[in-house]
């Protein structure tokens, strides 16, 4: 039984460790095609499936245009890039690795190369917690406890996603931390951000 069971194992790795380098040869090859051809190159990280038009997605979900996971290196090469976005994700990213990402970023940009992000704003959970003010809590595998802390117990690890929480203040410092400049909170933009997510985020933008 241990023996057979060993097997089983032993193949499923084996299995998974293939579609892994097959995904990761199908992501690479995507990042040769899309650099070689001569228009702005733009990317959102963290996309999940969504794709906006002339947008290239990056998550670690099938579906995206790059299945790619942002922790392990952005795969392009320096200077490349013309726009980064992404929504609702940095957040999903611990500190150390986070200050990586987003100088990677920075360096696969094109010289004056835009960056920009929505991230959900703690500051308003926070707020919800002092003043008793209901706020919505969308997310239903988030939600737990009906006390005021249990507004930011859903922020701060919803449902065990988040490593990190920002606020104003320390979402543009860690853009100006990580070499960017010119970075300031922005106004939601239509065109790219989610109305859906609007009553609870912060917009920022920077440049390379
Ligand atoms: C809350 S969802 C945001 C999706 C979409 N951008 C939005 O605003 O609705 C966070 C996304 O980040 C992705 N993500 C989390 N960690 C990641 C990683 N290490 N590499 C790539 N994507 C990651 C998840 O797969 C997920 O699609």
């Amino acid at each position: 039984m241990g023996f057979w069971a060993d097997i089983r194992a032993a193949k499923k790795l084996i299995k998974s460790r293939r579609r892994k380098r097959r995904a990761k040869r199908r992501a690479l090859a995507t990042v040769r095609e899309l650099i070689v051809v001569d228009r702005p190159v733009k990317l959102e990280l963290g996309s999940a499936r969504k794709g906006k038009d002339s947008w290239t997605t990056v998550d670690l979900v099938a579906g995206c245009d790059i299945c790619w996971d942002l922790t392990k290196g952005l795969p392009f090469p320096e200077g490349t890039i013309d726009a980064i976005y992404s929504s609702h994700f940095l957040e999903h990213i611990k500190y150390r690795d986070l200050i990586v990402l987003l100088e990677q970023c920075r360096q696969v940009l094109r010289p004056d190369g835009l960056f920009s992000a929505c991230v959900p704003d703690a500051g308003v959970f926070l707020s919800a917690y002092f003043s008793g003010v209901d706020v919505s809590l969308d997310y239903e595998p988030a939600r737990c406890g009906s006390k005021r802390i249990d507004c930011v117990n859903y922020i701060a690890y919803m449902d065990g996603h988040h490593k990190h929480l920002f606020d104003r203040e320390n979402l543009c410092q860690i853009l100006e931390d990580t070499g960017y400049r010119n970075v300031r909170l922005r106004e939601f933009d239509e065109a790219m951000d989610m109305p859906e997510r609007r009553h609870e985020s912060i917009y920022v933008e920077a440049r390379k």
